[in-house]
């Protein structure tokens, strides 16, 4: 089973659908309207694919290593006039089937925390050609805010994503390996408290939890379904991560 990719696709939506305006202010700095060659890496069933076939200037190609999910994927098959559809290729993020320099902006959303970092964002400084941009939307679990205290879940979520393969601090540390790698590098924090959403517990349930994890959720979920309306508290960083190749 693949966990980096939710069973219910309608929470990915979700997720895709409130980052859109951060995702705009990202897009809008890294020019998409002048890019001319998009990689939307771990594209999922390409939610976001659409918005960049939309925006960019030229071709788009899709990337994910599950099949399934790319098959699904509706930018695959647009149909506005004039435009390409976006290209589907299924690989593994670690080696890039794309020649060096051949790519003027490669787009991230919560993917990154599911790939061996280190690796693929070399592998990001390789295809990008100079001047072109990696603009990446990732969380940090380990700076999550909750209150009250029966409500909170972070060491729950940061233990179930662990166990399921992905890197919860990746916000914090993506940054300082692409200054390391000579990208110009420009991070943004989400800027806005949402009320808490209780479709982040469906998430949740879906990560690889003991029997006791499982009961605190439980115990956490039934503590916040008595609160009354807006006395939760609840903030993930998302790190809007800007970086230009040198
Ligand atoms: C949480 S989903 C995000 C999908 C999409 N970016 C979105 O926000 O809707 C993470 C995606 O990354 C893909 N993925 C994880 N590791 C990968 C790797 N090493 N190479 C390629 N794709 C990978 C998964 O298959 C999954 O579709």
């Amino acid at each position: 089973m693949d966990d980096s990719l939710p069973r219910d696709w309608a929470l990915l939506a979700q997720q895709a659908e409130w980052l859109t305006p951060f995702r705009a202010v990202l897009l809008r700095r890294a020019a998409i309207a002048q890019r001319h060659c998009v990689l939307d890496l771990g594209c999922g069933p390409g939610l976001i694919t659409a918005e960049l076939l939309r925006r960019s200037g030229g071709r788009v190609v899709a990337l994910d290593r599950n099949l399934q999910a790319l098959v699904q994927c509706t930018a695959l098959y647009w149909a506005e006039t004039n435009r390409q559809p976006a290209q589907p290729i299924c690989a593994n993020a670690v080696r890039l089937p794309f020649a060096d320099r051949c790519f003027d902006l490669v787009f991230c959303q919560w993917a990154l925390l599911w790939m061996p970092l280190e690796e693929v964002l070399k592998e990001i400084h390789r295809v990008l050609e100079p001047g072109g941009y990696l603009a990446a939307l990732e969380p940090d679990y380990g700076g999550m805010i909750e209150y009250p205290p029966e409500i909170t879940s972070a060491d729950l979520w940061r233990a179930g994503l662990r166990r399921a393969g992905a890197d919860p601090e990746v916000g914090r540390k993506i940054p300082p390996l692409l200054a390391k790698l000579g990208f110009q590098v420009e991070v943004m924090l989400l800027d806005r408290l949402r009320p808490a959403d209780p479709a982040r517990w469906k998430m949740l349930q879906e990560l690889p939890l003991t029997a006791a994890e499982q009961a605190r959720q439980h115990a956490a979920m039934r503590a916040e379904a008595q609160l009354p309306p807006q006395a939760a508290t609840v903030h993930l960083p998302i790190f809007g991560i800007l970086a230009q190749r040198g």
